[in-house]
């Protein structure tokens, strides 16, 4: 999926994905995402999630990335956050006290930007990057996690015949290929959230992961 087409979705206000509150996995495993009190948290692809001020406010910095400035502006707005906003090589950094968005492509972020993370939040990131680009995500996005650090991360699994992403499936098995060489790997827990909406897209079965990575 190329930039105008998440450009379209964010204007066109096509943006199911976002929630209205603080996402329920991340209540229930926060003490595992912060259990060494990191000092910032990574969000990549953070859209205008309401997860970024939560965690701010349990942490002294909360860092995203956005594509699509739409959704970084709305971000700030809606939650009435002052910032300042900088260019920052490729990206326009968006910037506060306590969260700071790149505005830009998660590729384009590098060690320039940001120091690693001792804690990284995924939630509709890596299933909404093309299955081309995947193996690509996950290298770039490890660079950004310093040995010893967590990742929490939400995955969606889908039969792909019956529906086309974003999100796209990515399914337990390649999770394991993709992130056990990082370090320790825990699936911790699945639930099928099937509902009429995605039954009427045509699915029978949609399995939501939560998977915490410690890296080595
Ligand atoms: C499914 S949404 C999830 C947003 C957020 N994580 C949440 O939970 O609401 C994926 C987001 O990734 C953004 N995105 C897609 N490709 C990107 C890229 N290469 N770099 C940065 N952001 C990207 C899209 O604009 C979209 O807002």
């Amino acid at each position: 999926m190329f930039l105008n087409q998440w450009e379209s979705r964010w204007e066109e206000g096509r943006i199911g994905f976002h929630l209205p509150e603080v996402n329920s996995y991340l209540l229930r495993y926060s003490g595992v995402l912060l259990k060494q009190a990191p000092q910032s948290v990574f969000v990549p692809l953070c859209g205008k999630t309401l997860d970024l001020p939560w965690l701010a406010g349990r942490t002294k910095k909360v860092v995203g990335v956005e594509l699509i400035r739409k959704a970084v502006e709305d971000f700030y707005e809606e939650n009435k956050i002052t910032h300042l906003i900088h260019q920052a090589g490729k990206l326009q950094l968006y910037s506060n006290s306590s969260i700071d968005i790149f505005q830009g492509d998660f590729f384009d972020l590098n060690h320039e930007h940001v120091a690693p993370f001792k804690a990284i939040y995924d939630r509709g990131s890596i299933v909404a990057i093309d299955p081309p680009e995947r193996e690509k995500y996950v290298n770039h996005l490890m660079s950004f996690l310093e040995p010893g650090g967590r990742l929490l991360l939400i995955t969606l699994e889908y039969d792909q015949k019956q529906m086309t992403g974003p999100p796209f499936s990515v399914t337990a098995n390649e999770i394991e290929m993709l992130l056990a060489p990082f370090g320790i790997l825990e699936l911790l827990e699945t639930n099928d959230i099937l509902d009429d909406r995605l039954r009427n897209k045509g699915l029978d079965v949609t399995l939501e992961r939560v998977f915490q990575l410690v890296k080595n």
